[in-house]
């Protein structure tokens, strides 16, 4: 008689901003015992970070590395996916299912948590339109912003203030009624976008109260204290800007 072959289990694992020692327990555990990882890059000649992050701890001799092209196109919610984009994304996911297929685990690290901008759930949602019940497992890590306030020994938010996060790459009309209206705000994906910012939060009395973090946690950090000093320079990706509008010693 035939037997039928269980699917793999895949795991979708945060692994923290890029400082290794700031993976999970959990994290570190799961990425050793699984045999195959799945890896997202922007271009396919690139280099995977969240590769090198976890395999800056880890022991992947022996292992299956799947580097998958994601592109990291923009993507617009509720609009239609680029093509290229959603291709892309087809494509890295019938990679991994050849794998889970067979009855293989698979473990995609990403960078920070996977639940803030991470291009897992695209992924998961391509492999789950051809295996609905699939295992799955997700393990939250620690975001770039929590990294980034550690770092700056200042807090997010705090008693009854507002916390918004922008992902800042979006020419989003949003920005400026956010920047007045919330108490506290993260600007993520700013890199290519800081003489607009600067602009803006200049307009608004604000840019005294933004800090920039360039890589936080990674050998190359670097931290703006006066955001204008980044005028004229090629930032990384690695990019987060933290506005607060209150002192947290303010009310003391
Ligand atoms: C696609 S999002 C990924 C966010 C991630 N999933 C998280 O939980 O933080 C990429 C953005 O995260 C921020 N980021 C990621 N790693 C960072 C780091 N080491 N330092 C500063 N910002 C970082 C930057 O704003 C970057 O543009």
């Amino acid at each position: 008689m035939a037997t039928t072959q269980s699917t793999g289990h895949l795991y979708l694992i945060g692994i923290g901003p890029g400082d290794p020692e700031l993976m999970t327990c959990k994290a570190v555990r799961i990425l050793k015992s699984t045999d195959v990882w799945a890896v997202p890059r922007a271009k396919s000649n690139g280099t995977s970070s969240a590769l090198a992050i976890a395999g800056g701890l880890i022991d992947i001799s022996g292992k299956t590395i799947l580097e998958l092209n994601f592109l990291m196109k923009k993507v617009y919610l509720g609009e239609e996916t680029d093509a290229e984009q959603a291709g892309a994304w087809q494509a890295s996911a019938a990679r991994v299912l050849g794998h889970l297929n067979q009855g293989q685990d698979v473990a995609f690290p990403t960078l920070g948590d996977v639940g803030v901008y991470s291009t897992a759930f695209y992924l998961l949602s391509m492999i789950q339109e051809q295996q609905p019940h699939l295992p799955v497992t997700i393990i939250p890590g620690i975001t770039a912003m929590s990294a980034c306030a550690a770092g700056m020994k200042s807090p997010l938010a705090l008693g009854n203030d507002i916390l918004t996060v922008v992902p800042a790459a979006y020419d989003d009309q949003r920005l400026r009624s956010i920047l007045v209206g919330t108490d506290a705000v993260v600007l993520m994906k700013v890199y290519k976008r800081m003489d607009a910012l600067i602009s803006l939060l200049t307009e608004l009395d604000l840019v005294d109260n933004a800090i920039l973090i360039e890589r936080c946690g990674m050998a190359e950090e670097r931290v703006y204290t006066d955001i204008r000093d980044t005028k004229g320079k090629k930032l990384h990706y690695f990019s987060t800007m933290l506005i607060r509008k209150k002192h947290y010693r303010e009310n003391q």
